[in-house]
């Protein structure tokens, strides 16, 4: 039975959704339908679609009492929207239906877990959240929520787990058939933890162990993690809270966090052996993973942070969506470390393509043919006299007269940067990160992918990746070349297009 909350939504965003020009939105990244957006959920393949739920707020282009939004895909690139999938209409989720994972049952429905948020008044007169973990099951389109929700609440909890920071469960099947899933959860010393619990049927949990301790390292609680084997190691990701900075690696506020390490399957040990930021630039948070078919681990996160999303400002008005969707990432493991790249059927979008190769220069210079908002672009340089490597590279796009964002490179100091405060932002947050890349001799690899309202920049074949939101006018669509010194350069561009799939 779909609720009057469910129904009312539905009705919503149908009208006021379909009002939305296409135009209006990002061509192959997945937006809101109609308000507000955060983090990606119950990223899983189900009857022959890639779904993909989301934190929604149809009613406003701020954050709001959460939803979920839904949508499907056959090559995660192209999205047909389906109705709103939760709405917060019991008393265990009446305060929101918070994030959460999805998965198949063996009798073919699918189903969701996810954290139910309820609001209570606390002695001294403030508010606390209660949440608690629950189920809902469907068809791929319509959900029922389970009747003996909550499944997991207080009395799961280990000692000294907060009842107020309990959150995001990432459910799986282990190897011999039975269920495990994770939650981010704040522990006694404020900090953050990640706690596994086990199910024989999905529905029965019980609380199996810490699985991992953040012990105030990498900021404090610990959002939205995930938790996969990637090439023979296990991977942890998750989106601390309240970071502090540590070299160029973390930045302040909301970042992103991978544990690479190695599982004990039998005792659901997890060994920590590095860790590294997930994404480098201004926007990114809160990851999700989906295995494909074809077996590849492919991540998309939320292509904001709330840290720098300007949600009181008009960026957030103007439109009448907010929050998008990265690009689909394919995850692989190279010489210990994270890397990502676009999702390969990307390249099919693929069209009308411009190179320049060997191009020297050492002033600003722009090429015939390249330029564009919706494009794939191939950067390779290399110092035009190895003895004395050039000071400063930077490619400009977004860009004319008056706004324009920036990629730019020190090779001396080996720091890439992206800047976009003059893409049109009218608010005082973060503009412009920096990362520390691999570079010899002023040799650097970029693919920079341009979608209507965002960046994303793949360093030296993905081994980081720097994403940020640019809400520029879309007459602004050129793009130029700078170097302090002498670079030689090979550019391809294309041009992507939808609906080539
Ligand atoms: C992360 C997060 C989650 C929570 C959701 C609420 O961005 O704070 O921990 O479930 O957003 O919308």
């Amino acid at each position: 039975m779909t609720s009057q909350t469910l129904r009312e939504a539905r009705k919503y965003e149908e009208v006021t959704g379909k009002a939305i020009r296409e135009e209006d939105r990002p061509a192959f990244h997945l937006s809101s339908y109609v308000g507000w957006m955060n983090d990606p959920n119950g990223f899983s393949y189900y009857d022959h679609k890639y779904h993909m739920f989301y934190q929604y707020h149809p009613y406003d282009s701020i954050w709001g009492p959460m939803h979920w939004g839904h949508a499907v895909s056959e090559d995660l690139l192209h999205w047909e929207y389906l109705p709103a999938a939760l709405a917060p209409d019991e008393q265990y989720d009446r305060d929101g239906c918070f994030s959460g994972s999805a998965i198949e049952l063996p009798d073919g429905r699918q189903l969701l877990m996810y954290t139910g948020v309820m609001r209570e008044r606390t002695l001294e007169g403030g508010f606390c959240e209660l949440q608690t973990q629950c189920l809902a099951v469907g068809d791929g389109r319509d959900y029922e929520k389970y009747e003996q929700n909550p499944v997991l609440d207080r009395t799961d909890l280990p000692e000294g787990a907060s009842v107020h920071d309990a959150r995001d469960p990432k459910i799986w099947r282990a190897k011999d058939g039975t269920y495990r899933c994770v939650i981010g959860n704040r522990p006694a010393d404020g900090s953050g933890q990640i706690l596994l619990f086990e199910s024989e049927d999905a529905f029965h949990w019980k609380f199996r162990k810490v699985l991992a301790e953040n012990h105030n390292r990498f900021g404090r609680m610990w959002e939205c993690p995930d938790f996969f084997e990637l090439d023979g190691k296990q991977v942890l990701l998750v989106s601390p809270q309240d970071m502090l900075p540590h070299g160029f690696e973390y930045h302040n506020g909301n970042g992103t966090l991978c544990l690479i390490g190695s599982y004990n399957e039998e005792t659901d040990t997890f060994t920590e052996e590095a860790d590294q930021a997930i994404d480098y630039g201004i926007d990114f948070y809160a990851p999700q993973t989906v295995l494909t078919p074809d077996g590849r681990r492919v991540m998309i996160g939320w292509m904001q942070n709330w840290d720098t999303c300007a949600v009181s400002g008009p960026t957030s008005r103007e439109l009448p969506w907010f929050g998008q969707m990265s690009l689909p990432r394919e995850l692989f493991i190279r010489d210990g470390r994270l890397f990502q790249k676009p999702l390969r059927e990307l390249e099919e979008m693929r069209s009308h393509e411009v190179r320049h190769e060997q191009v020297t220069f050492s002033d600003v210079i722009r090429l015939p043919g390249v330029e564009g908002r919706q494009i794939d672009l191939e950067i390779e340089l290399k110092a035009g006299d190895p003895e004395k490597v050039y000071q400063k590279f930077a490619v400009r796009f977004a860009q004319n007269g008056q706004y324009h964002t920036a990629v730019s490179f020190r090779p001396h100091e080996s720091v890439l940067k992206i800047d976009r405060k003059f893409s049109g932002s009218r608010r005082a947050v973060i503009h412009q990160r920096r990362c520390l890349v691999r570079s010899e001799e002023g040799r650097l690899k970029l693919r920079v992918i341009l979608d209507r309202f965002s960046a994303e920049v793949f360093v030296n074949d993905g081994e980081q990746v720097m994403s940020a939101t640019i809400y520029t006018d879309q007459a602004a669509d050129g793009i130029s070349f700078f170097a302090d010194g002498s670079v030689i350069m090979d550019v391809t561009k294309y041009d992507l297009v939808r609906g080539q799939v």
